[in-house]
């Protein structure tokens, strides 16, 4: 199976929590590789440019302003089969309908605070790396 890319976000929560180590070593030893990682601060406009295809949805307020309210730690990911793979390990967005063992069932409180993001799509992990790295900013082979 040819590898892919996904782009993942340690939300706000998971920084406060001071868990991005925990969730970092759980991401490498379930063998993803780390393309690009930064700690960074969203703006409530760079949030929600993020989260453009959410924009009409009732949760996009909350959404925006937890995505702004604190640093959160995008990374490039590389495995096989890493985009549904990832949100297999990352589990369902409502932390109380994750699987046990995922990161949401162990580490969130509510699906407006679950602790990480993870790309749906090949397609849209590739807008989304580009979102928060540039291309020299990305080791082509981390494995
Ligand atoms: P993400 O994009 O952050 O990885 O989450 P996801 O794919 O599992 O869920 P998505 O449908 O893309 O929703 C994005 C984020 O919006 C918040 N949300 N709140 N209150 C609600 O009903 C609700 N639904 C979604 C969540 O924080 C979710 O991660
Ligand atoms: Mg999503």
């Amino acid at each position: 199976m040819a590898k892919e890319r996904t782009l993942t976000i340690l939300k706000p929560d998971c920084v406060r929590k001071e868990l991005i180590g925990e969730v970092t070593k759980r991401i490498q030893e379930a063998g993803f590789s780390i393309l690009a990682m930064k700690l960074t601060r969203l703006t409530p406009e760079t949030a929600g440019g993020f989260y453009e295809v959410h924009r009409e949805r009732p949760f996009f307020g909350e959404l925006v302003e937890f995505m702004s309210s604190g640093a959160c730690v995008p990374m490039i990911l590389e495995k096989e089969n890493a985009v549904a793979d990832f949100r297999k390990l990352i589990g369902a967005t409502n932390p109380a309908e994750a699987d046990a063992g995922t990161i949401r069932a162990d580490f969130a409180d509510s699906v407006g605070e679950n602790i990480i993001h993870g790309s749906d799509s090949v397609e849209n992990g590739k807008i989304e790396a580009a979102y928060f790295f540039a291309e020299s900013e990305v080791v082509a082979n981390n494995s």
